[in-house]
C-alpha cells in the first residue's frame, strides 16, 4: 500500500504514482502519517462527485478526518478553530452566505484599480533594488498579502507576524505543539483588532461584517475572528504561490510568454491553465465519508477518509487533452484547482484578479525578466500542504 503524501520529484509534474493509481486503480487506498488508511480519488469526474456529495463532511476537526501531517491530530476543536472551511450542511451555507458578497465578481471588478496600483508599487520595488532579486519577498508574498490586508482591514505592518505563523501552520513536519501556538498567535491577535473594531466598526471586511451581523441580531465575536482567520490565511499564501510558479511556467515556456505579451487578452485563460497544471492545493482537499456510498463503482463506508487528489484529476486526459503539456490556450476552465461543489473557493474571483494583473504587468514592465539560478536549484515547498517556492531568483 503507497505511502502518503507522496512527493513531486518534479516541479511541473504531479508524483510519477499518480498517473499509474489514476489508470491502473482510480480509486484505491494508501496510507496516511499516523498509519491510518484513506481513499484516494484520482479521476476528474470522480472527483467532483465526492466533492458534491453530501455524504462526505469537510469537518477537519472530527478525529477520523483524513489527516496528513505526520504529527496527527489537527488544532482541537473550539469555536474560533470552526472555519466554513470546515462546516457540512445545515450550518455551511449562512456562514459562507454571510460574506458572499464581499467576494462577486462585481465586487472583486472594483478592487482592480486598487490591485493594479499594488503590483505596480512592489514593481517598482523590486526594479528599484538589487539584482537578481527574490521574486517571493519583492512580489509574489507583498502582492495577495497586501491585497487581503487592505480588504479585511488588517495592518500590512504586522505581515511578517502572520505570514511566518502561517507558514508554520502549513508546514507538514510542524509539531502539534508549534502548529496549536502559530494558529493561537494568529487568532488572538485577530481578536484584538475585532474588538477595537468593536466600538466603531470601519468600512473595511470585518467592519461591514460587524454591522451586518449586528443588524441581523447575529454578531458574535468568535464566529468573526474564525473568518478572518480563514481569510488572512487562504487569501495570502496560496496567491502568492501560484504568482511564483506561474512565472515560472512563463519563463520555462518563452514561446507561450512572448505569445501573452504580445495579446493580453489570453492571459485569463492562462492563468486558468496555470491553476491547472500546478494545483497547489492538492492533498488538502480531503473528505470524512458520514454515510455508506458508491464512488465510480466502488464502496465507501462511513467513517472512513477520502483524499480528492486534485492534481491527479486535473491531469486526466478524459477531461484534458494532452494534460501534461502546458498550453495557454487550452480550455482549462473546468479544473478543479479551487476545488468544486459548496466549498468551492470563495475567493477564486479575487485571485483570478490578482494573478491576471500581476502577469500583465510583470510581462509589460519587466520583459527581460528571467531566472537567475537553475531551475533544480530552486527551493520547491515539497514539504507543505500548498505547493510553490520558498524563494525565487530573478534578474532582467
Ligand atoms: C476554499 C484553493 C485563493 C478563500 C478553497 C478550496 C481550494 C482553494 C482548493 C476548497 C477546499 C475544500 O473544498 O476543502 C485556492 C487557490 C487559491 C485560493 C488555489 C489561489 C490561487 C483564495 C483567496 C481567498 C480564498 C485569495 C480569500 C480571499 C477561500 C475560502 C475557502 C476556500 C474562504 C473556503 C470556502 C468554503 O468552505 O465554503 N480554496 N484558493 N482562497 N478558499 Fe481558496
Amino acid at each position: 500500500m503507497l505511502q502518503f503524501p507522496l512527493v513531486r520529484e518534479c516541479p511541473y509534474a504531479p508524483p510519477a504514482e499518480y498517473t499509474q493509481i489514476r489508470e491502473d486503480e482510480p480509486i484505491t487506498t494508501v496510507r496516511l502519517p499516523n498509519g491510518r488508511e484513506a481513499w484516494v480519488v484520482t479521476k476528474h469526474e470522480h472527483v467532483r462527485q465526492v466533492l458534491n456529495d453530501p455524504s462526505f463532511s469537510a469537518d477537519r476537526l472530527h478525529p477520523d478526518f483524513p489527516n496528513l501531517a505526520p504529527a496527527g491530530q489537527p488544532i482541537p476543536r473550539d469555536d474560533t478553530a470552526r472555519s466554513m472551511l470546515m462546516m457540512d450542511p445545515p450550518e455551511h451555507g449562512p456562514a459562507r452566505k454571510t460574506v458572499l458578497g464581499e467576494f462577486t465578481v462585481r465586487r472583486i471588478a472594483a478592487l482592480r484599480p486598487r490591485i493594479q496600483e499594488i503590483v505596480d508599487e512592489r514593481i517598482d520595488v523590486m526594479l528599484a533594488g538589487p539584482r537578481p532579486a527574490d521574486l517571493v519577498e519583492t512580489l509574489s508574498l507583498p502582492v495577495p498579502s497586501m491585497v487581503i490586508c487592505e480588504l479585511l482591514g488588517v495592518p500590512y505592518a504586522d505581515h511578517a507576524f502572520f505570514q511566518a505563523n502561517t507558514a508554520a501552520m502549513i508546514k507538514r513536519e510542524t509539531t502539534v505543539d508549534d502548529r496549536q501556538a502559530a494558529f493561537e498567535r494568529i487568532r488572538d491577535y485577530l481578536e484584538d483588532l475585532i474588538v477595537v473594531k468593536e466600538a466603531d466598526p470601519p468600512d473595511d471586511l470585518l467592519g461591514r461584517q460587524i454591522r451586518k451581523r449586528r443588524s441581523e441580531g447575529a454578531y458574535e465575536r468568535a464566529p468573526l475572528v474564525s473568518l478572518g482567520f480563514l481569510l488572512l490565511v487562504a487569501g495570502h499564501e496560496t496567491t502568492a504561490n501560484m504568482i511564483s510558479l506561474g512565472t515560472l511556467a512563463l519563463l520555462e515556456n518563452p514561446a507561450q510568454m512572448h505569445a501573452l505579451r504580445a495579446d493580453p487578452a489570453r492571459t485569463l485563460g492562462a492563468v486558468e491553465e496555470m491553476l491547472r497544471y500546478f494545483t497547489i492545493v492538492d492533498t488538502v482537499v480531503a473528505r470524512l465519508c458520514t454515510a455508506d456510498t458508491t464512488v465510480g463503482g466502488v464502496p465507501i463506508r462511513a467513517g472512513e477518509g477520502v483524499l480528492t487528489l486534485g492534481q491527479a484529476a486535473n491531469r486526466d486526459p478524459d477531461a484534458f487533452d494532452a494534460p501534461d503539456d502546458f498550453d495557454i490556450d487550452r480550455p482549462a476552465r473546468h479544473h478543479v484547482a479551487f476545488g468544486f461543489g459548496p466549498h468551492q473557493c470563495l475567493g477564486q474571483n479575487l485571485a483570478r484578479a490578482e494573478l491576471q494583473i500581476v502577469f500583465d504587468t510583470l510581462l509589460r514592465r519587466v520583459p527581460t525578466l528571467r531566472l537567475a539560478a537553475p531551475v533544480a536549484d530552486l527551493p520547491f515547498k515539497s514539504d507543505a500542504a500548498i505547493y510553490g517556492m520558498y524563494h525565487m531568483p530573478v534578474t532582467w
